[in-house]
């Protein structure tokens, strides 16, 4: 349980701050129930609302989102249009919710090369929710590779690169280590997420389709983190 640094403060290692999630399922859950995919999608956006209304309720500083990689570009163009529109609505619906909980909004990944309406309206949600104490952090037209790269470029730019200079320029610097990271639907891969952070994060893959997926699914994934022991390369 708790493990002492011997500053005398100790450090609760088995509460997680940081869980990010891969949101999987979407469309199956739609193909399930003869739906169109982007019924899978919508049903999506209420899954994430129901798990940041019960975000304070976790403990957790930063949960993490994978909503829109840089891969999936290549879905069709209406789908791609679903999953923006999507955005842009839920942004317009959920911000005043988000100031009102002190859930401060990040985006993470190459976000400002998507439409310039939608970055004007993240930046606009960046700037008011700014000042709230728990994260939720939202990866856009995001690729870890594609992260890592533009840090190391920085890096190399201000000087070294070593893996602290690099992790000083990821798009998550400001955010506390990643714990936990969750997919959801079964599969069992990263799909280029946030692959320096999961270094040393515990991993968790369930078979529940993200549509489905409850903030009690979320509580019980944190209680399976608390009851890991992380060795961190040590015995
Ligand atoms: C994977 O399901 C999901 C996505 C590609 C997008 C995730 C997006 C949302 C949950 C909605 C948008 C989010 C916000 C924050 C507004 P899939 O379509 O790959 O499912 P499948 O593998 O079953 O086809």
């Amino acid at each position: 349980m708790g493990d002492s640094p011997g500053t005398g403060t100790v450090i609760d290692t088995s509460r997680a701050r940081h869980v990010a999630i891969i949101m999987d399922g979407n469309g199956r859950w739609a193909k399930k129930r003869a739906l169109p995919r982007a019924v899978g999608h919508q049903r999506g956006v209420e899954a994430v609302r129901r798990l940041v209304r019960g975000l304070e309720g976790t403990g957790l500083e930063c949960l993490t989102l994978y909503a829109f990689s840089s891969e999936n570009w290549k879905r069709s163009e209406d789908e791609v249009d679903d999953l923006m529109n999507l955005m842009r609505k839920f942004i317009r619906s959920d911000l005043a919710e988000f100031i009102a909980n002190d859930v401060k909004l990040k985006i993470i990944g190459d976000w400002r090369g998507l439409a310039p309406d939608i970055v004007a309206m993240l930046e606009d949600a960046l700037a008011q929710t700014a000042k709230g104490s728990r994260t939720l952090a939202v990866a856009l037209n995001y690729g870890a590779q594609n992260e890592i790269a533009r840090a190391a470029a920085q890096a190399a730019q201000q000087g070294e690169i070593t893996t602290e200079t690099i992790t000083a320029h990821l798009d998550t610097r400001d955010l506390p280590p990643l714990d936990l990271l969750i997919r959801t639907s079964g599969e069992i891969r990263l799909s280029n997420f946030l692959l320096w952070q999961a270094a040393y994060a515990e991993m968790l893959f369930v078979d529940t389709l993200w549509p489905d997926f409850k903030p009690e699914d979320l509580v019980q994934a944190l209680d399976d983190f608390a009851r890991r022991e992380r060795r961190y390369g040590g015995r």
